[in-house]
């Protein structure tokens, strides 16, 4: 995919998670129910989704329903399960065309039936390459029924029961060896986290792949949120100094080498 040349001058981020807050408040300022605003937020998404293709980050992880979103109202949780039916039926042509394939991180089975099956359709859809490509463009991971704390605990349970069954000694546990068993294996760290809407929590997401993350928060509300908000805060990563626990001069030196 050719990258425009003020695209090649961002040092841009390979992995970039969003907390799509404020679908909600965007809806009732306008009189309007809630699931509006949600509706109008799957309009955000296919905006972030083509530019993100566009620019070249290879994965965009989008929070789109976490596990303590199940305690919203029925109703709330109903159309957004109708919503991701229609987000899967209409975006899965033009997805795999561009090579975006499709992945689930958090728990799927927890879904109703025919909300699971849309997007169990659209991932192996999507998996399928188009005819001459080679290799996927970009990963999109939608987190569905997603808890970052769960996913630690079920990592532990798991390895927990390795080290007594004599399969693994505790002192060859590693971060690698939890971050394999989290529903986000196939996904490398997050870059940059990006929270919309004002508040600035993470909400139990991507606790432990965030670790070096780079954080933006913006007050934007997820619907009203374009390209030119998306590009602004590739703009603030590129210009932040990672250090991962190096000092200023070590990374400086680093870059000449
Ligand atoms: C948080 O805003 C948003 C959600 C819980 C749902 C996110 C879903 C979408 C953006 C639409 C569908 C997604 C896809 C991938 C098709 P909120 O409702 O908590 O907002 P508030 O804080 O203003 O109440």
């Amino acid at each position: 995919m050719p990258t425009s040349i003020s695209a090649r001058r961002l040092e841009l981020p390979r992995h970039v998670a969003i907390i799509m807050d404020g679908n909600g408040r965007w809806a009732r300022s306008r009189g309007l129910e809630r699931a509006a605003g949600h509706d109008e937020g799957a309009r955000a998404v296919r905006e972030v989704v083509r530019t993100c293709r566009e620019r070249g980050v290879r994965y965009l992880t989008l929070y789109a329903f976490s596990l303590a979103n199940w305690s919203r109202p029925k109703l709330e949780i109903e159309a957004l399960m109708r919503l991701l039916v229609r987000f899967a039926e209409k975006e899965a042509a033009e997805l795999k065309e561009k090579a975006i394939n499709v992945n689930v991180i958090g728990d799927l089975d927890e879904l109703p039936t025919f909300t699971r099956h849309a997007v169990e359709n659209l991932i192996e859809y999507t998996n399928e390459l188009p005819e001459g490509t080679t290799e996927p463009q970009m990963t999109l991971s939608l987190a569905l029924s997603y808890s970052g704390r769960r996913d630690v605990v079920d990592a532990m349970r798991t390895i927990a029961a390795h080290a007594r069954s004599g399969l693994l000694l505790p002192e060859d546990i590693d971060i690698g060896t939890l971050r394999r068993h989290f529903t986000t294996h196939q996904l490398p760290d997050v870059d940059l986290m990006i929270r919309t809407g004002g508040e600035q929590r993470l909400s139990d997401f991507l606790l432990i792949e965030s670790a070096y993350a780079e954080l933006h928060f913006t007050d934007v509300l997820w619907p009203d949120f374009t390209s030119d908000d998306l590009l602004d805060a590739f703009r603030v990563f590129s210009g932040r100094e990672r250090r991962f626990g190096r000092t200023g001069e070590q990374v400086k030196l680093a870059r000449v080498k």
